[in-house]
Order: C-alpha cells, then sequence, then structure tokens
C-alpha cells in the first residue's frame, strides 16, 4: 500500500514528545513490512538538520491556494533513518508561517490548517494517489476535511483516512476564518454534526472535523479509547466518540526497538542487557558524575517529560521532596510550554541547587533522556491522563522501574508488582489510583521499600519490564488491519 503519514511531528527531527516516536516507529515498521511510505511535515526552522539525509528541493513554486489568491511553497526531500520525508515550507509574508518551535504560538490552528492544504496541494500536483493518509492529532484535522470536500472532487478519490488521535486534551479551537481561508463553505461546516464545537457554537474545532471526516479512527491505548468515551477525557468529545463507535478503537504504541535499545544505544556510556544487568551501576556514575550528585547507595528516582498539566506536575513537585525524605536521589529531566510552569520549577530547581541528591534539568535533551533511562532505579509517571504514555515503556526496556497513575495507557502496559491479577512474570512496576500525594507515596513508598529489603525481587521486576515485547511489529500489523479495512481496493489486486 501507498501510506502517507500527516504530523507535526517525526523524531529525531521534529520531536515535542511521544507523538515524534510514533510517526517514526510505525512509519519505519510499516515501511519495513514492504509498504510505501512517506512522511509530511512542516519545514519548521528547528528542524534537527543534521539527522536528515541528502535534503534537497524537490518542488519549487507549488501554489497553494490560501485566502483570495495562492501562498508559494516549496517541497524538499530527504530521508530519517531509511524513511522518505518531505517538508513543506511556505515563503510569505505572513510571520505565522515558519517558527522555531513546533507548538505554543496563539496562531498555531491557522499555521496547521495551512499545512493540511499545503500537503493535500502537494499530493495533488505530484500526481499521487494514495492509498491511505494516516493522520495525527488536530494539527492534521483539515486533512480529511479538504480531501472530501474539495480534493476527491478534482479527482483524489480512492484516498482514505485514518486518524489517530494522540490527546483529546488539545482539539485545535479557532473561529470560522480558517475555513473561508482555505477554500471550505463555512455554512456547510458549522453544523452541529460537523466542525462546530460543542462547547462553544462559535469555534470550529479542528480535531472534531478531523473524527467526523475520518474513515476509521484509533487512539492509543485500549484504555484511553474507552475513557474519552465515557470520561471527562473526552474533552466533550464524549458523545461524538460514541456516536461513530463503529469506526473507534484503541491500538497500544511500540516503541522502536533500535532507538530504545540499552544493549546497542550510543547515547550510554556502558551497554548492557537482561544478562549483564549489573552494567546499569556504571551508567549511574556516569550520571552522578555529569550532574554532580553524590555517590552512595541510594535509589535513583526520575521524571523525564514534558512538564504540563496532564503530567501531574503539582505531583511530580510533591514526589521530589518525598523520595529526598526517604533517602533517595531525584533527577529530572523536564521540558515545559507553559511560563508559569516553567518559572515554578526553575524556582524548585534553584532551591535545591546545592543538594547533593538532587538535579533539575528544565529544557529538552534527547541524550541526557537516554543516560536518565539507563542510570535511574525508578520512573515517576503521576498524570492526570495518559493517552498511551511511551516513557513508562522506555523505561523498562532500561530496567527502570516505572511507578505510574493508573490512567490510560500506563493502565495498560504497568501491572503492579503487589497487586495485580497477573502472574509475578508479567508485573514490572508500581500503580496507584488516587490523583493525590497519599496516592503517589503509596506507590513510591512501596517501590523503595523493595529496591532496600529485597534487592533480588527488584531485580526481577526489573528483568520482568526488559523481557516484555513493546515492539512496533504488532501495533504496525494492528494498524495494516485497519487500512486494509478501510482502503478502497485495487482493481490489479496489488497491495
Ligand atoms: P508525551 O508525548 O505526552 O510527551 P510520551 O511518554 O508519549 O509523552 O513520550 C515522551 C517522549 O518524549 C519520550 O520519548 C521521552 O523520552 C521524550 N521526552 C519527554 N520530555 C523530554 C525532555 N525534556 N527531554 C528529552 N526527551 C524528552
Ligand atoms: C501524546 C500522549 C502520549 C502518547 C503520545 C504518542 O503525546 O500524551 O501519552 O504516548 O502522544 O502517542
Amino acid at each position: 500500500m501507498h501510506i502517507i503519514i500527516a504530523t507535526p511531528e517525526c523524531a529525531p527531527v521534529a520531536k515535542a514528545g511521544g507523538l515524534g516516536d510514533f510517526a517514526h516507529g510505525l512509519s519505519r515498521e510499516l515501511a519495513l513490512q514492504g509498504h510505501r511510505v512517506e512522511i509530511v511535515l512542516p519545514r519548521y526552522d528547528s528542524l534537527r538538520l543534521d539527522r536528515i539525509d541528502g535534503l534537497r528541493k524537490v518542488f519549487a513554486d507549488l501554489w497553494v491556494p490560501y485566502h483570495d489568491g495562492h501562498v508559494r511553497c516549496d517541497v524538499e526531500h530527504g530521508e530519517v533513518d531509511g524513511i522518505s520525508c518531505y517538508f513543506i515550507e511556505p515563503h510569505s509574508e505572513q510571520a505565522f508561517f515558519r517558527r522555531g518551535r513546533i507548538y505554543g504560538e496563539p496562531d498555531d490552528p491557522v499555521r496547521f490548517a495551512f499545512y493540511a492544504r499545503a500537503l493535500l496541494e502537494f499530493l495533488f500536483k505530484s500526481g499521487r494517489q494514495p492509498d491511505i493518509i494516516h493522520c495525527n492529532d488536530w494539527q492534521t484535522g483539515l486533512v480529511p476535511v479538504l480531501l472530501y470536500e474539495v480534493y476527491a472532487r478534482l479527482g483524489m478519490d480512492r484516498t482514505r483516512v485514518c486518524f489517530t488521535l494522540h490527546n483529546v486534551g488539545y482539539q485545535g479551537w479557532t473561529d470560522d476564518q480558517v475555513l473561508r481561508v482555505n477554500g471550505l463553505d463555512v455554512e456547510r461546516l458549522m453544523t452541529a454534526d460537523r466542525l462546530r464545537d460543542p462547547g462553544n457554537p462559535d469555534a470550529v474545532n479542528l480535531l472534531k472535523g478531523g473524527i467526523v471526516f475520518s474513515n476509521f479512527v484509533t487512539t492509543v491505548s485500549p484504555r484511553y479509547a474507552w475513557e474519552v468515551q465515557h470520561t471527562e477525557q473526552g474533552y466533550g468529545l464524549q458523545s461524538l466518540l460514541l456516536q461513530y463507535d463503529d469506526k473507534f478503537g484503541g491500538v497500544l504504541n511500540g516503541i522502536d526497538g533500535d532507538m530504545w535499545n540499552p544493549q546497542t544505544d550510543p547515547l550510554i556510556p556502558a551497554p548492557y542487557g537482561p544478562e549483564t544487568l549489573e552494567r546499569k551501576a556504571r551508567n549511574r556514575s556516569a550520571l552522578r558524575e555529569r550532574l554532580r550528585l553524590a555517590d552512595g547507595p541510594k535509589p535513583v528516582v526520575s521524571v523525564v517529560s514534558r512538564l504540563d498539566r496532564q503530567k501531574g506536575v503539582e505531583l511530580i513537585r510533591h514526589g521530589i521532596f518525598y523520595a529526598l525524605e526517604q533517602g533517595c536521589q531525584f533527577v529530572l529531566l523536564g521540558s515545559a510550554l507553559e511560563p508559569a510552569l516553567q518559572a515554578e520549577f526553575a524556582q524548585i530547581a534553584r532551591e535545591l541547587e546545592t543538594h547533593p541528591d538532587c538535579h533539575l534539568e528544565l529544557g529538552y535533551d534527547e541524550e541526557l533522556a537516554h543516560l536518565i533511562y539507563a542510570a535511574a532505579d525508578m520512573i515517576l509517571i503521576p498524570s492526570v491522563y495518559e493517552p498511551c504514555g511511551l516513557t513508562q515503556m522506555i523505561a523498562m526496556r532500561y530496567g527502570c522501574v516505572p511507578v505510574v497513575r493508573r490512567v490510560g495507557g500506563l493502565a495498560d502496559t504497568v501491572f503492579d508488582a503487589n497487586y495485580s491479577d497477573r502472574p509475578f512474570a508479567e508485573r514490572n512496576g508500581y500503580v496507584f489510583d488516587d490523583f493525590t500525594p497519599a496516592g503517589l507515596e503509596s506507590a513510591l513508598g512501596r517501590a523503595i521499600g523493595l529496591w532496600r529489603r529485597h534487592p533480588e525481587y527488584f531485580r526481577q521486576l526489573r528483568l520482568n519490564g526488559m523481557r516484555a515485547d513493546h515492539s512496533w511489529a504488532q501495533p504496525a500489523q494492528h494498524y495494516q488491519a485497519i487500512y486494509r479495512h478501510i482502503r478502497v481496493q485495487r482493481s490489479d489486486g496489488v497491495d
């Protein structure tokens, strides 16, 4: 099949979080399984050009209809870890078109809506008629809308859309001008059953458009699929998702086995595997040296996260002080978009600056993230909600035991050492329910206790996590089954 991945992120060239890993990992696996896969991204100023091979302009002067005229775009092509990627770059007086960071500007909806339009114009003008466009999150919400409202009439009528929801907390709310400037009929589309936001009759909801107009909608874990239909995690889209139940399901993400492999990871000083677990100690020493932490027989508790309300920042803050009180070391690597959260954690970092057992690193640092997974004994993930969560799966692969709140994909992948009904060989972490300091302590306290009193069991928990299969092989099969279900059969029978 010919599959286009429409996504605002792709690791490692444009990554803000797990969506970047998703686009990279799924595309690689689909290509390995024999499909023709192409990723189309906006050409951010912040692209990691050093990670793109053979970048060159392949399409100059792509005139994309916009407002009463056109915007001229260039399309560049390059390979990212062997995956074919296109980057669309608009040239315009309009300030919003090129950006250093991926998200976080007030006009994000306008910019990404244009990206959707430019993507389809590129496919159309380059003569592509893929079997599937796989869209991701609200940034690509207009893709299926434009496909059916505009491009199908121009002849692109064989392409079908699979849409994955990575975070229903963000829906791309904006005003109806966004439809008008992209050549869509406002009267037709601003209705309750199409793009009008259920909570605000004046707002367009781009994610809703993606859901309504796609042929199939997935989210990134079975548990989150249930939560968005039945709890406030649907952020107002519960009834819509229930209405479309027959084209909706949860597919648990995988992680890329090459990118996240402690046996071959070039970013850690002492590679190791289940048989050489004791080498983890050398990575711990390297981390302590790098962050100027004391040496000694203390467990290292970690956080690697975007610092966002979704991630349970209040409990992360509590976890820092609780872990230190319990005689642990604490390492945090956190990236905040929201200035208030950035300031709050910067303040805590200053308070603890001279503490020999604590280091808070604010920012985004790929290399340090790898070292933390390799060095730490536990990772804390007390999310308010978590569509899938990759950090718990990555941590497990590195023998770092997750301590998580029982929500979304965390509930689907972490099984409590004491209370799970699974056999011991499948138990791999600690889980709590209540979003309270006491809830967190009940799980982190047990983890620390086991580390201290029963190191041999703790080692077994690490091994259980390391041996579980979280590869992309199975999820990619699942997506292929969805693509086959929705695509238009080719008359020549070629897959
Ligand atoms: P989300 O997508 O909600 O941020 P996930 O758990 O799905 O959460 O994925 C997070 C990904 O981003 C992981 O690969 C993690 O290692 C990485 N990551 C998160 N924060 C940082 C950071 N501050 N520096 C480096 N990598 C980070
Ligand atoms: C989102 C979610 C995260 C998920 C990731 C990849 O960023 O917050 O839980 O793992 O997308 O699907």
